[in-house]
């Protein structure tokens, strides 16, 4: 582990605060910023600071653009588990990032290499990627890339491991419910991005965080490739910091 900022806090607010601050930061430095964003429930302590910092006057998201990591393939931007859904829910309805610089994978799209290749174009014309956000998945995932035998490139659809469907049925009725399939930003779209923030809270995530950072640069392990980006920090919670 090399290049990797680590700070360890005591609980998920902290976490939220911590991580607010470099958002913060990287607003004020340049309002218009490209901020790459994550679903699950991770980072919600900082969408929660986020909107409370903009009600505070403290960030203005009016210029800021975002791109999210991924979206379930079948699901419709208004179906309740979207991550478009999630995205304005827990987010964007609350804050002033305007609607047309926020975009999310398209689940639904016909034709599903072109949009991939439409979404890396748009984060292409904002100027790539200012700070990324990540969470991890208990698999190592990040995004929706899943373990592989390489590190899959650009923004491309995904078959989900039965680990994610698992974990991710939480959200939905029944596990038959959660779609077999995604559509995630690639490694390689995550890794030019600028600088990087993972949040990572909970006994359950210290296995995987140590082998993030830890251990063996793997694509069975796809965040372990963090360790090859030049500014990543990772923001931890007492609980899943694995020292
Ligand atoms: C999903 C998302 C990931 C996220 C992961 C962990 O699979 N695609 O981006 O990191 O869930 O979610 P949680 O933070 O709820 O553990």
């Amino acid at each position: 582990m090399i290049h990797t900022r680590v700070i360890v806090v005591k609980n998920p607010d902290e976490m939220g605060k911590a991580a607010a601050d470099l958002f913060e930061t990287a607003i004020a430095a340049k309002p218009a910023c490209v901020i790459g964003l994550a679903t699950g429930s991770t980072p919600l302590p900082l969408y929660r600071e986020l909107i409370a910092r903009e009600k505070a006057g403290k960030i203005d998201f009016s210029r800021v653009r975002s791109a999210n990591l991924d979206e379930y393939k079948g699901l419709a931007p208004d179906h309740p588990q979207s991550y478009r859904k999630f995205m304005q829910e827990n987010l964007f309805d609350h804050i002033s990032i305007k609607p047309e610089n926020t975009i999310v994978p398209l689940g639904l799209a016909e034709d599903i290499p072109a949009m991939c290749q439409a979404y890396e174009d748009q984060i292409e014309d904002w100027g790539g990627v200012d700070l990324q956000l990540l969470g991890i998945g208990h698999d190592g995932h990040i995004g929706f890339n899943e373990p592989e035998d390489t590190f899959p490139g650009m923004t491309h659809e995904v078959k989900l491991t039965d680990m994610t469907i698992d974990a991710n049925k939480r959200f939905f009725d029944s596990i038959d419910d959660v779609p077999k399939a995604a559509v995630t930003m690639g490694i390689g779209t995550i890794m030019a991005a600028k600088k990087i923030v993972m949040v990572v809270t909970g006994a359950d995530k210290k296995e995987i965080l140590r082998k993030t950072f830890w251990g063996p640069v793997d694509p069975q392990v796809p965040s372990s490739i963090l360790q090859f980006h030049p500014d990543v920090t990772l923001i931890c919670d007492e609980a899943a910091y694995p020292f």
